[in-house]
């Protein structure tokens, strides 16, 4: 299915790429291939007491693929004033049609680095919004939050910066999967799926999260 089927289907406007204007280390809005997040639910699974945090996340797209096929709660994250305006509109209209309204979508306008991470949240999703710098600002956000409460936490990457994974393996995350895309026009056009705490042998349940292993790089 081409991505205005799938806008279509969801109700939502979320095709277009926007600079953002003198900021070098924020970047502009370019929404996840459709064909990358089908790709990425085939062989990884969100369970429903997850709850995803997409720290940038543009117009919603992946908040609503997301939650039409997992029915999970997701929080969006959006700096720039009017992509946040337009992810509320797309949230009217979704909300609508959508048969899942128990798992909320809820749209924040905000720095992703300002975001107070909530306990409930365990998945966050990075299609390279920033600098490596503000990365590192949100993983120690993140990494407080787990100290507070601890949970398992994966942190998956779209379109992974060398930068963006220098910082979470300094901060002892594991590589659980990586995700190749047949469709790739580009090296960094794939997925990379990282865990904290890193798994110990015999302690965390090979179900977690991930479909059993296929040929698709699980490590
Ligand atoms: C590449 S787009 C990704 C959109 C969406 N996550 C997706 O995958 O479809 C990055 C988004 O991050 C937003 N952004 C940039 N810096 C930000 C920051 N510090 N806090 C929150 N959002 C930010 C941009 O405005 C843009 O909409």
């Amino acid at each position: 299915m081409d991505w205005k089927e799938y806008d279509r289907q969801l109700g939502i406007k979320t095709a277009g790429v926007k600079e953002w204007d003198g900021h070098r280390h924020y970047h502009g809005y370019e929404p996840t291939p459709y064909w990358a997040l089908e790709r990425l639910c085939q062989v990884y699974r969100f369970h429903p007491g997850d709850r995803v945090v997409d720290f940038g996340c543009g117009r919603g797209r992946v908040a609503f693929f997301l939650h039409h096929h997992f029915h999970v709660p997701v929080v969006g994250i959006e700096a720039d004033a009017k992509t946040y305006e337009e992810a509320l509109l797309n949230l009217r209209a979704y909300l609508r049609q959508a048969k899942h309204a128990p798992a909320t979508i809820t749209f924040e306008h905000g720095l992703a680095e300002k975001y107070q991470v909530d306990a409930a949240d365990n998945r966050f999703y990075f299609f390279n919004p920033f600098s490596s710098l503000v990365f590192q600002k949100v993983m120690g956000n993140i990494l407080k939050s787990v100290a507070a409460h601890p949970r398992t936490v994966d942190v998956i990457l779209f379109y992974p910066m060398p930068g963006y994974t220098v910082v979470l393996e300094g901060l002892a995350f594991e590589l659980v999967l990586e995700i190749e895309l047949p469709e790739a026009q580009d090296p960094l056009d794939k997925f990379l799926i990282y865990r904290y705490p890193a798994r110990r042998r015999g302690r965390v349940k090979d179900s977690d999260a991930l479909v059993p292993a296929t040929a698709v790089g699980l490590r």
